[in-house]
């Protein structure tokens, strides 16, 4: 394996290089673990993990360990204007006193409680930071305006909450069966549902915020270093003021400043989220006995990292601080409202005579970050459903794509020309595979210069885009943070002269080395560089002419600096309004992508949904983007993590994700290759992507039979383009999943809690398993419900009761099968892409439950604009029950009807699950109301397809009208 580095480009590159050599070319193929700290090297995440082996080392010896948090009853009020909001004090002790740390209990409309911790000095700023006068004072406490939908953050009535007193501490309900019990000495929380304990914040009293001090005098030649005299004796002092690592300090002129809180979940054996790990699904014990437990915590801190590995709480490419668990009837939600550098450990708890409530098949976890608010979110709820609902309405819901988005994307790092990218292009056509973009890496540019061209490998890139729109493909061309440092660069000279980049302690820009050698960082979270952020996207800018099929692509957004700490940004560099990059580091990547969708709106005048791809991501981020796992390899090690991981990003409230087909290193056998396509066809995002190192693999190059077969699981991708988009829709109201996980499904059935390598599309009963594992010609596919199942294409299979069954899967079968009960909806007739699609009339595949019984909606717009929202839609829901012998479609919502709209109609509706007495060969009856709301009755043809299942031809009804067909 060579270097990600564009070889030639070595040369020209000097010390840059001979950096970037060392750090990513290998032919090991394997992480470098020395690049990146673990929690014992990250010494705010040591001192914390030291309190929690503290605690645990005074309970064994069979000493009480308490929480050194107390809550000052006398300061505890509800919100003056009577909404249902306690604010007050807790104060720690030290052995100076107490520190005092104003706390609030807010209580939401939505049911969710939010817990904040600061800290009275550094919110009055009435701290000194030595030297650094750009600096702000307080703890990061701007996070809610990029993550938090304000409008849905609105309180309870005051009145709603039903509080009691019992001595100093207080029993709140809040509604819906949910209360709290909020313990002042030691500081606790506990929540309850429908009278059962749920969550405990701080029940093994590891609360710890790091308060203010003055930084001990460096001692004098021959004295020792003076002790923190504000440290208890469980405290370690290690790395307080500064930190190094891999040969560079990390200089922490603000002091310690971590934050830390336990959280028990009560009777949950499962937490899940956290992204991005490349994990299992069900997240493993950080600190157990178990086998096959993690080392170190589930670490959130955005990096480009080189070469992950699989199974590994390693931090990654995006994070995500919200924790699901899911136990029989109920789940929890947890959104750790904090972007700094974040650890979690997990442990899971085994019955014992413990006296610690969670001891009970419970699962312990630790939240652990370097600076910022304690600032949390408690969901309780039905089913994980209804927490991706919850989250949500925190964080927002996922931008619906156009329908090209959610189609088959070409991607490789480079074509080379013009000509190369027309001739792929063309192939597409030629060898008649679906797909729908075309996919531009940085070679592009003129010398990795965003916002140019290289004008010899692509003179006439305006035709060249034009053509692309002509057969009805799209361009998505990469555009990264860093901007090359030379002179003569507009955007280089003008980030300079406006000082909008991201500074460095002198407030100068900060420099490091990306991909174009010398750069700086856009910083995005100054309203005025996103401004001009904007500005360079407009289709008044050379570079990207005045197509409507361009869309963009963010790359190394973590920010990824070769010569950083970490491969990142140091953490002591400065943002607009005076916050350190160590208290937004895990967001800086989501300012960048929402600028760059605020750009791509302002580009096409609203009047289309851009799409915007990124690798770095925070909470929040699915509103504006997609995002994919990264440098991945082509290894069946890869594919097989990919489904755990794109589960994960659902249950995290970002479904719209993928993983490179192919696996982004090296080069995939043609076995590999073909189930890799098998098994992104069904990845929400779902795009063929390699390095530049590895051998072109286009799908007509892999030879027969394996182009046959991965044009067909592209084919079925787009038949089934209908149903995702569909699922996309109700993801963007709801939060649900594109790829739901068994549990999502079967809420109570335990045994599913942990499977991780199949997954239902959306609420179609469609249930798959993608083959992972080479030579495989079946899999074992667990059904984890006593519904009945079918086969997908062979309607005679039924497969009835909770087990294990062999599916043949030889290497031209992706083993998937149909939940009974539901109806899902196709695009049966091949075409080049999703836009060619747009008029097609439409497929019903209906599978029958025990009872004969089946449902299911859809959502259909035009596909690319935001008129859906002005109510140009269709809804229309379907309903069979073959007791009745009566097929309906109906439109509930009202929308109004454009003409396209009007337009659409079904062509054949597949009945699976019935045989020959319950749906006769012959006729059936369709009533449809037509436009004006009079009924227009005809005969349509029914024709047995095989013993189980039955087709009718051409029922021509209109989704824009009412219908029922009846069976005779
Ligand atoms: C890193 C990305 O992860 C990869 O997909 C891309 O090809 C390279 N950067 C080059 O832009």
């Amino acid at each position: 394996m060579k270097s990600r580095i564009f070889p030639n480009a070595f040369a020209l590159l000097g010390i840059y290089f001979l950096i970037s050599i060392a750090l990513f070319s290998t032919p090991s193929q394997a992480v470098k673990h020395n690049l990146f700290r673990t929690c014992e090297q990250n010494k705010f995440c040591k001192r914390n993990r030291h309190i929690a082996d503290y605690a645990s080392s005074q309970t064994l010896e069979g000493k009480e360990w308490t929480s050194p948090y107390e809550i000052d009853v006398a300061t505890v009020a509800l919100n003056k204007d009577k909404t249902a909001k306690l604010t007050g004090n807790i104060l720690k002790t030290t052995p100076k006193g107490f520190v005092t740390l104003p706390f609030s209990l807010s209580f939401l409309k939505s049911g969710i409680v939010r817990f904040t911790l600061d800290e009275l000095k550094r919110q009055d700023g009435n701290i000194e930071i030595p030297g650094n006068k750009n600096i702000r004072k307080e703890r990061y406490n701007d996070l809610d305006k990029w993550t938090l939908i304000e409008e849905n953050l609105v309180l309870s009535d005051g009145t709603e909450l039903n509080i009691e007193q019992v001595e100093h501490d207080l029993k709140i309900s809040y509604g819906g069966g949910n209360k709290l019990f909020l313990q002042s000495n030691p500081f606790s929380i506990k929540f309850y549902r429908n009278e059962e304990l749920q969550v405990v914040l701080n029940e093994r009293g590891l609360l710890n915020l790091e308060h203010w001090r003055a930084q001990p005098p460096a001692p004098k030649e021959g004295e020792e270093q003076v002790k923190d005299s504000e440290l208890n004796v469980w405290e370690l002092e290690e790395g307080m003021w500064e930190d190094t690592f891999d040969g560079k300090t990390d200089k922490k002129v603000r002091g310690p400043e971590s934050i830390a809180l336990d959280i028990s979940f009560i009777g949950f054996k499962h937490v899940y989220g956290i992204p991005e790990h490349s994990d299992s699904l069900s997240l493993r014990e950080t600190r157990g006995q178990a086998e096959g437990h993690h080392k170190d915590p589930y670490r959130l801190f955005n990096v480009d990292i080189f070469e992950y590995e699989v199974d590994s709480p390693m931090a990654m490419y995006g994070s995500i601080p919200f924790m699901q668990a899911h136990k029989a009837g109920s789940s929890v939600g947890l959104y750790w409202n904090n972007a700094a550098d974040t650890y979690v450990d997990i442990i899971k708890t085994r019955p014992s005579n413990d006296k610690m409530i969670s001891s009970l098949q419970s699962t312990q976890t630790h939240w652990i970050s370097e600076s910022g608010l304690i600032d949390i979110f408690v969901i309780l709820a039905d089913d994980p459903s209804e927490v991706n609902e919850k989250y949500g309405s925190l964080t927002g819901y996922a931008l619906l794509p156009q329908s090209f988005a959610i189609g088959h994307h070409q991607c490789r790092w480079n074509y080379n020309d013009k000509s190369d990218v027309l001739e792929v292009n063309s192939n597409f056509d030629k060898y008649d595979i679906p797909y729908d973009v075309i996919w531009l890496d940085i070679e592009y540019t003129d010398d990795k210069k965003y916002f140019t061209w290289n004008e010899k490998a692509f003179k006439g890139h305006d035709d060249m885009i034009k053509e692309l729109d002509e057969t009805k493909r799209k361009l998505v061309a990469i555009i990264d943070p860093h901007i090359k440092a030379v002179k003569g660069y507009k955007q280089f000279e003008t980030l300079e002269s406006k000082n909008l980049a991201i500074c460095n302690t002198e407030d100068k820009p900060y420099h490091g080395h990306c991909w174009p050698g010398e750069s700086v960082w856009i910083d995005t979270l100054s309203p005025e560089a996103r401004k001009l952020w904007v500005s360079w996207f407009g289709k008044d800018q050379s570079w990207a002419g005045n197509n409507d099929n361009l869309h963009i692509w963010n790359d190394m957004n973590e920010p990824s600096v070769f010569s950083g700490p970490e491969t990142t940004m140091d953490k002591n560099t400065v943002h607009f309004g005076g916050w350190e990059h160590r208290d937004v580091h895990n967001l800086y990547g989501m300012t960048y992508h929402n600028a760059t969708l605020d750009a791509l709106n302002e580009r096409y005048n609203y009047k289309q949904r851009p799409f915007v791809l990124t690798r770095a991501y925070f909470a929040g981020s699915q509103r504006t983007a997609a995002m994919w796992t990264g440098d991945n390899m082509a290894k069946w090690e890869y594919l097989k993590a990919a489904t755990p991981m794109i589960l994960t990003s659902g249950v995290a409230g970002m479904p719209f994700a993928g993983a490179d087909v192919g696996g982004f290193f090296g080069n995939p056998s043609t076995e590999l290759l073909t189930r890799w396509y098998q098994a992104g066809a069904f990845y929400p995002f779902f795009r063929a992507h390699a390095h530049i190192d590895s051998k072109r693999r286009e799908p007509w190059l892999a030879g027969e039979p394996y182009t046959s077969i991965i044009k067909s699981a592209i084919q079925l991708r787009y038949k089934l383009l209908p149903t995702f988009y569909s699922a996309f829709y109700q993801a963007s109201i709801d939060g649900s999943p594109i790829l739901k996980p068994l549990y999502y499904v079967t809420p109570n059935n335990e045994d599913s809690f942990a499977i991780d390598d199949e997954f239902y599309v959306g609420d179609s009963g469609i249930l798959v398993k993608p083959v992972t594992e080479e030579g495989a010609t079946s899999v074992n596919l667990y059904i984890p419900d006593d519904e009945f199942y079918y086969g997908y294409d062979d309607h005679e299979k039924i497969y009835k009761g909770v087990g294990n069954y062999r599916i043949e899967a030889p290497l031209n079968t992706i083993p998937m099968l149909l939940r009974g009960g539901h109806i899902h909806v196709r695009r049966d007739r091949p075409r080049r892409s999703a836009t060619l699609m747009k008029y097609d009339p439409y497929t019903l595949v209906i599978a029958l439950d025990k009872n004969g019984q089946a449902k299911g909606e859809m959502f259909i717009d035009d596909g690319e604009s935001y008129n859906y929202e002005k109510g140009e839609y269709l809804r229309p829901e379907f309903e069979l029950d073959i007791e009745t012998g009566i097929l309906s479609g109906t439109n509930e919502d009202e929308t109004v009807l454009t003409p396209y709209l009007k337009s659409l109609w079904v062509e054949k509706i597949i009945i699976i699950g019935a045989n020959a007495n319950q749906i006769k060969e012959g006729t059936a009856e369709v009533v449809e109301q037509d436009e004006a709301g009079e009924e227009v009755k005809r005969s349509v043809q029914v024709k047995r397809l095989s013993q189980n299942s039955a087709v009718i031809v051409g029922p021509r009804v209109k989704l824009a009208n009412d219908w029922s067909i009846e069976f005779k």
